[in-house]
């Protein structure tokens, strides 16, 4: 096991394409494995591959014991919205409340290719909505307006520099 570096805003690798996952094999467990260390080592609910420099559609997730690897989502069905607030590993103290769907379907696969449809409600939808997100190269920060956008380029822009 190992614990890996979590890139932070503004790092270009954040924004890059990823491709689908499609060897569920040793190498997929070990870094499925790396992730989970990284993520409760950070205190995270979520981490997407593209946060440690690997551009694949794959994420870990725990919610309240609620966990689940994620691999190749699509979010097929999306109901109502919810506003609450949300944190990201890589923009560090940032906490904002941002505007999702209540309720969504998603399907997947797991570390096994194992195929799953589930529906999720509150934050745990939430947490699937953010991370399908960083597969997309869309951030928290696409979620704000354009002031706080403004404010949190300022103050990881200072934090990357000292
Ligand atoms: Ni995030």
């Amino acid at each position: 096991m190992a614990v890996l570096n979590v890139l932070e805003y503004p790092d270009p690798a954040l924004r890059e394409a990823t491709s689908e996952v499609s060897e569920f094999g040793d190498e997929l467990k070990k870094l499925v494995t790396d992730m989970w260390e990284t993520m409760y080592l950070s205190k995270g609910v979520g981490l997407a591959a593209p946060q440690v420099g690997r551009p694949l559609k794959l994420f870990v997730a725990d919610w309240e014991g609620n966990r689940r690897v994620v691999a190749n989502p699509r979010i097929i069905e999306a109901e109502g919205t919810e506003r609450g607030d949300e944190g990201c590993l890589s923009f560090p103290g940032v906490f904002e409340g941002v505007s999702r769907p209540a309720r969504i379907r998603i399907i997947y696969s797991d570390e096994n290719g194992e195929r799953h449809d589930e529906t999720a409600e509150g934050y745990l939808a939430r947490v699937f909505s953010h991370e399908t997100d960083h597969l997309n190269g869309k951030l928290l920060i696409d979620n704000l307006s354009a002031l706080k956008r403004a404010f949190i380029r300022k103050k990881m822009s200072k934090k990357s520099r000292s």
